[in-house]
């Protein structure tokens, strides 16, 4: 496997390359331990997962492995490495184990997930207005994990803003095969139609931001791979199922969410409940994310690499 380089040691009074007003911020700070990840301390609700502990399905990789250079100061500006180390790079992973109960109703034995939730002072219904009001850029970038990648004949939702009713504002999705799109990096709008898709490359970061109208009900996409700055990929494009008001405010999720495959065996009323039933390998697989925050837009995008545009 191609491994990136790892990060130069923080120095003092290295910034961040971010010019926008950021909201909620969920690059992991290099002092953010796995017990912080268990007990679910800021920035991230870590409930959605198998039965162990949160910090065995989400590894922080503490400067092992560079976050997206677009926030990072670097040796070479023209250059993705090296950079100086600034946040985590969370390794999220699934196994068999990863079967998520939910307060309330059967355990989620068809679908594997390991998620990070936004949440501000312990309290993701708290974050929920402030991100679901306005105009919002949600960013995120992803890295393929080479030594456990997903196993592409499954559909994999990995990052998504769910309203209560379970539906995504927008979802990311990969695979499935035999789909010719199954390895590209697809963000659906509400209606799952696919605005975007780029294909996910072994050894680079893919940065995305997607801009939500929570007024106007549409959706931008902007996008960069590795070093270079996010560029609009997408025109604003309407988003018009989304419910109006609270019922369409949502949680931010990223993670792994994967899909099972039909089982002939089951009976053909259950095939369609792939909540509880359907084929699970067991296998262990992750991906890799970086460079995770909301941003509000008064102060513009930020694009990397301190760029900013007007939006
Ligand atoms: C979070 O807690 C801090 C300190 O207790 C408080 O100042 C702030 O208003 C709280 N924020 C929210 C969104 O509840
Ligand atoms: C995965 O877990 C389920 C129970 O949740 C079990 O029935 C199955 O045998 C396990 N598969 C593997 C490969 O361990």
């Amino acid at each position: 496997m191609v491994r990136l380089p790892a990060a130069l040691p923080l120095i003092l009074g290295t910034v961040w390359l971010v010019q926008g007003a950021i909201i909620w911020d969920g690059r992991a700070p290099l002092d953010y331990t796995p017990l912080q990840l268990d007990v679910s301390a800021d920035p991230y609700l870590t409930v959605v997962k198998g039965s162990k502990a949160a910090s065995l399905y989400t590894h922080l990789v503490g400067k092992d492995v560079t976050a997206t250079p677009i926030w990072l100061e670097r040796l070479h500006p023209d250059h993705p490495w090296p950079a100086y180390a600034k946040e985590q790079t969370l390794r999220v992973f699934i196994g068999n184990s990863s079967v998520f109960k939910p307060g309330s109703g059967q355990p989620q034995t068809g679908f594997r997930r390991t998620e990070l939730i936004a949440q501000r002072n312990g309290s993701a219904a708290a974050l929920k207005p402030i991100i679901s009001s306005g105009r919002k850029a949600f960013h995120f970038s992803m890295l393929m994990e080479t030594i456990k990648p997903l196993d592409l004949i499954h559909e994999y939702q990995v990052v998504f803003i769910e309203p209560s009713d379970g539906s995504h504002v927008f979802g990311v999705q990969l695979g499935p095969l035999p789909a010719k799109d199954a390895g590209y990096i697809k963000i659906l709008d509400h209606s799952l139609n696919v605005i975007y898709k780029t294909p996910f490359r072994d050894a680079a970061w893919h940065n995305f931001a997607v801009i939500v109208d929570w007024d106007k009900s549409t959706l931008q996409v902007f996008f960069s791979p590795n070093e270079r700055s996010l560029k609009p990929v997408t025109p604003v494009k309407p988003n018009p199922t989304v419910p109006k008001g609270e019922a369409g405010h949502g949680d931010f999720h990223f993670g792994v969410l994967k899909l099972p495959l039909v089982d002939p065996r089951d009976p053909p009323e259950v095939r369609d409940d792939v909540v509880h039933y359907g084929i699970q390998e067991g296998t262990v697989e992750g991906l890799m994310y970086s460079g995770v925050f909301i941003e509000d837009l008064e102060d513009g995008l930020s694009l990397g690499n301190t760029k900013t545009l007007a939006v």
